[in-house]
């Protein structure tokens, strides 16, 4: 069986994604990336499923320290999301643009977003050029309900 590539891309872009700023922690040092991967995967226990590039340099932190935030982002703040996917100077750096704090589990919470989860790996897939983790969510901050920035709105793709 041969797969039809133009028709996989067509048909995967049409997943409907939100943009997330995942955050992660090493120590002292923080990161972050834009992710639009994320679905959740269970009620209960809470399980979120995020696919995490494997040449990015977040990918080696996240499988150590196997905790991570996820930033759900307002609809206004596509520049944001912007941001975090763009190369930066050094490890952390993209975090200069925006306050931020430190959740319940020390990982990085924008100041200004609908709100951020933190999570505890519970297993992953490492196959290919990015590895499913499956994670638990711990703690949850709520900082304004409105309206998500959503992948389509954007223009842009990441998928297919
Ligand atoms: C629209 C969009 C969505 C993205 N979604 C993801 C994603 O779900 N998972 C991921 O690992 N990278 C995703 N990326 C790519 C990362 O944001 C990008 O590679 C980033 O530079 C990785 O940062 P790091 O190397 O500091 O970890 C996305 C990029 C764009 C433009």
């Amino acid at each position: 069986m041969s797969l039809n590539l133009e028709a996989k891309k067509v048909l995967l872009r049409k997943i409907p994604h939100g943009l997330f700023i995942c955050g992660i922690r090493d120590g002292d040092e923080i990161n972050g990336f834009t992710a639009s991967w994320v679905t959740q995967g269970s009620f209960d226990p809470p399980l979120v499923v995020m696919g995490v590039r494997s040449d990015g340099s977040s990918h080696e932190i996240i499988q150590r320290t196997r905790i991570f935030s996820l930033n759900v982002l307002r609809a206004d703040q596509k520049d944001l999301a912007a941001v975090f996917f763009k190369p930066q100077k050094g490890l952390g750096g993209r975090f200069d643009s925006t306050k931020y704090s430190f959740g319940e589990m020390g990982l990085p919470i924008l100041d200004e977003c609908i709100g951020a989860i933190e999570c505890e790996i519970v297993g992953d897939v490492k196959k290919g050029d990015h590895t499913v983790i499956v994670a638990e969510v711990k703690s949850a901050k709520l900082i304004k309900d409105t309206d998500p920035l959503i992948l389509s709105s954007t223009g842009w793709n990441y998928g297919g």
